[in-house]
């Protein structure tokens, strides 16, 4: 017995020495403490023994069974921590408070085009601002030439709260504030949420996003606009985009455009995106009106700008070729988890 006794702790040693993963020791603590185990075993054994030696080969047993236990639980602590090192050392983002086995989430595909964009934006000079979504009728409409009863309001039915202020329907509304707030010369984005009352379809929602951007200087012109545009389009889509600008009318600017970019869904052939045109309304824009300028405190004499409105939300279905435009508002994380290739 005596024997036995020695060469389970022999046996036990070898054993653990050679173990290496949490998973190893629990298997090593089941082959000696379980029910099963050698030791259980041993201790079963003692009814064999004689009553003298029951006593001295008990308490051998016994203090085998105590330092199995103690080498297991310091070793398991031990690789638990090595693991966890490892682990730390390999991740390129670990939150050691999170628990285990933690799915990480991944970026909507709105926000992954707004973050493109504003790189793009920031790299140019521009800062980046932030505008509240419930505006005044005089941010979203009086300030930008949009009168009272001006047919233009029609394009733009919103939702309107019980003391008079609305959903914001383009990111326009934050122009006003911002030209107050700094003044010429002026380089700024603003990326938002937008609503307005929309009949809902394949490429209409009543809630869309949309970056805003304007630049305010001595001496800025059309080529001006042209040129930021394209880069901007040549950066996101990684190669030449084909664009057409047409003439399009929006009471803050004049002239004004609508940039249409060519259908990357059916490339061009007509599909129900782009209501079999082969062209995306993608990015209104114009010389920002000089009544907007002067209500925003801004001498027109001095100084001129361009402003534009992307669809964030048309750039997005267009850049990673969602058809239908329902997807982005639906919450279905099989369809919008696929897109954020960010090795988190
Ligand atoms: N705010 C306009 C809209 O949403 C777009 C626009 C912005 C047009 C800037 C011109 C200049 O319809």
């Amino acid at each position: 017995m005596k024997s036995k006794i020695e060469a389970a702790r022999l046996q036990f040693e070898t054993d653990l020495a050679k173990a290496t993963t949490s998973e190893e020791i629990e298997n090593l603590r089941i082959a000696f403490l379980g029910k099963k185990g050698l030791i259980t075993d041993l201790l079963k054994g003692l009814k064999d023994v004689s009553v003298e030696e029951k006593k001295e080969i008990g308490k051998d047993v016994n203090i085998l069974k105590g330092f199995v236990a103690k080498s297991i639980e310091e070793k398991q602590t031990e690789l638990k921590k090595a693991e966890q090192e490892a682990k730390l050392k390999s991740a390129k983002c670990y939150d050691i408070t999170a628990p285990d086995n933690l799915e990480l989430g991944t970026l909507h595909p709105i926000s992954l085009v707004q973050r493109e964009v504003e790189k793009v934006f920031v790299s140019m000079g521009f800062t980046i601002e932030d505008f509240s979504e419930i505006v005044d009728d005089y941010s979203n409409f009086e300030a930008l030439n949009i009168p009272k009863h001006h047919p233009a309001r029609d394009m733009q039915d919103t939702y309107y709260l019980d003391n008079g202020q609305l959903l914001k329907t383009h990111t326009s509304a934050a122009q006003n504030a911002i030209m107050k707030k700094y003044g010429a010369p002026l380089r700024v984005i603003f990326p938002s949420r937008c609503f307005r009352n929309e009949s809902i379809d394949a490429s209409h929602e009543n809630t869309f996003f949309q970056m805003e951007g304007i630049m305010i200087d001595e001496d800025i012109s059309i080529s001006n606009l042209i040129y930021f545009m394209k880069t901007l389009l040549s950066e996101v889509f990684k190669r030449d985009v084909k664009v057409r600008l047409r003439p399009g009318f929006f009471p803050f600017v004049e002239p004004g455009f609508e940039l249409d970019i060519n259908c990357e869904i059916c490339g061009g052939e007509g599909c129900p995106t782009c209501k079999h045109s082969g062209w995306i309304e993608l990015c209104p824009c114009g010389m920002i009106h000089p009544n907007v300028l002067i209500e925003g405190g801004i001498d027109p004499e001095k100084y001129t700008g361009f402003a534009f409105g992307l669809g964030l939300t048309r750039l997005a279905m267009m850049e990673y070729g969602i058809k239908d435009i329902r997807v982005l508002n639906s919450g279905n994380l099989k369809a919008l988890t696929q897109f954020d290739t960010r090795n988190i």
